[in-house]
């Protein structure tokens, strides 16, 4: 065997203490398939003192050492998009060693510079655990469905979330008694605000993105909905209508430009996304010609996103070099954003209104002057004195006449609370 690999780790929690289980339990197989030896030379963490499951040796509480140590690569897996991440992530591509990473928000605010970084060095900067955890999404746009292009990828990309939209399917309970639980069982973190808020999936999508369609990760140019405000009703709703609702990352080539967004949306119950369940993680890629193919599997978590982690470990022993998004850092282009505004959808909308003659027509009749028709509809009774709940869904309609019929509605001293409006998405 050749000269070993010698790897660095920064970041002993979840996913680094996964990382050097793996390598040390299956050692002699990881190496078979490198062709060389797998070397951990240097770790580090915060707390010296932190009891972990596993051997630790030598560890250093400065990160940044890492990046002077003889390691040949980095293995970034702290977290944070500035900080001591950026900082280590930096200096080791300056200092002449590869990167591997799983900081989807690192990459997705600076991953164009830190591919140039990278490239200019000659170097490696890999993130396969950066997106969907063990499902192998990223070298799958990167290196496998390039032919005909992508025209489109959308997905689950947040366990967290479809964790509490499929307990509150299944118990009928609340978003937040559902989410207190998930906190308590470890599925969502003592702040859930970047998970619940669709920033961890804006991530994730941006990088998703910039991997389809060969533009720089862009943030800026997203919507971006959590799934805070959706209720028990609105899922009941959904499923009385044949759907599942799913807080979805959706970026698609269209005329106009690149539409990137992420929200909750209305998905139909038999379609492959819509069976994806509980901590789960499902992306669908439409690759032109080619079809349409769809991935599903556990996407966070110490085994999964460690199996990403040392899959890149292991490509960068074997030597296989590409540039980090797939075409050279310097050809991505800037994102030329669609007007999102014009995209195309049925909508799902729940309105609270009292239960006063004239409240229906007069819904109808902003829906009717924004040009939005309805396919059906659902009125249910509540209490007396109560607020009533009707739900329509529309035909397709451009998402701005829909929100202006709404604005309107919104302003009716008849409706009691911010109507909740859904995209349909087809298939
Ligand atoms: N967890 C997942 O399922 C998952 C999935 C995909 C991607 N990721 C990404 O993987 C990365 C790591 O996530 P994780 O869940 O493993 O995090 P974690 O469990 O919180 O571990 C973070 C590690 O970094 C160390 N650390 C934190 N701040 C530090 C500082 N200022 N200086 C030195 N060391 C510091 C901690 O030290 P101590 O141990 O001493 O506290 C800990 O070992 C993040 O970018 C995350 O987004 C995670």
């Amino acid at each position: 065997m050749s000269v070993p690999l010698k790897i660095a780790i920064a970041g002993l929690g979840t996913v680094g203490g996964g990382v050097i289980k793996a390598l040390s339990s299956r050692k002699k197989a990881l190496e078979a398939q490198a062709g060389r030896g797998l070397e951990v030379v240097a770790v580090s963490a915060r707390d010296p003192r932190k009891k972990r499951d596993f051997e630790v040796q030598g560890l250093l509480t400065d990160p940044l050492a890492l990046a002077k140590s003889d390691a040949d690569v980095v293995v970034e897996l702290i977290g944070g998009e500035e900080g001591v991440a950026r900082q280590l992530v930096e200096a080791s591509l300056e200092n002449g060693k590869h990167v591997v990473t799983a900081n989807k928000a690192l990459l997705a605010k600076h991953g164009k510079r830190l591919a140039e970084l990278a490239e200019k060095n000659n170097l490696q900067l890999k993130f396969e655990a950066a997106v969907a955890g063990g499902i192998p999404i990223v070298t799958t746009l990167r290196e496998a469905l390039i032919a005909h292009g992508v025209d489109a990828v959308k997905g689950i990309l947040n366990g967290t979330c479809n964790y509490i939209l499929t307990e509150m399917e299944v118990t009928g309970r609340g978003f937040a008694e559902v989410l207190k639980d998930a906190q308590r069982l470890g599925y969502a973190e003592a702040d859930p605000a970047l998970d619940i808020g669709g920033g961890d999936t804006a991530h994730k999508l941006a990088l998703l993105s910039a991997l389809a369609f060969g533009t720089a990760p862009d943030l800026a140019n997203m919507k971006v909905e959590g799934i805070e405000h959706i209720t028990a009703d609105d899922i009941g709703f959904a499923s009385e209508f044949g759907f599942r609702i799913k807080l979805l990352g959706v970026a698609r080539q269209t005329a106009q430009g690149i539409d990137q967004r992420v929200h909750p949306a209305m998905v139909r119950a038999r379609t492959p996304l819509a069976n994806v369940d509980g901590a789960a993680n499902g992306v669908m890629v439409d690759a032109g010609e080619a079809g349409s193919f769809f991935f599903s599997g556990r996407g966070a978590g110490e085994a999964p996103t460690a199996s990403a982690v040392v899959a890149d470990i292991v490509e960068i022993a074997r030597g296989s070099f590409g540039p980090v998004f797939g075409r050279p850092a310097a050809s991505l282009r800037p994102l030329v954003p669609a007007d999102s505004g014009a995209s195309q959808s049925a909508y799902y909308m729940r309105f609270e209104v009292l239960d006063v003659p004239g409240v229906l027509a007069e819904i109808a009749g902003h829906l009717s002057k924004a040009n939005v028709s309805i396919e059906s509809m659902i009125q249910r009774g509540r209490a007396p004195g109560e607020p009533v709940a009707i739900v329509m869904i529309t035909h397709e309609s451009p998402q701005h006449a829909v929100e202006n019929a709404l604005k309107a509605i919104a302003a009716s001293d008849k409706v009691r609370a911010r109507p909740c409006m859904i995209p349909m998405e087809a298939a």
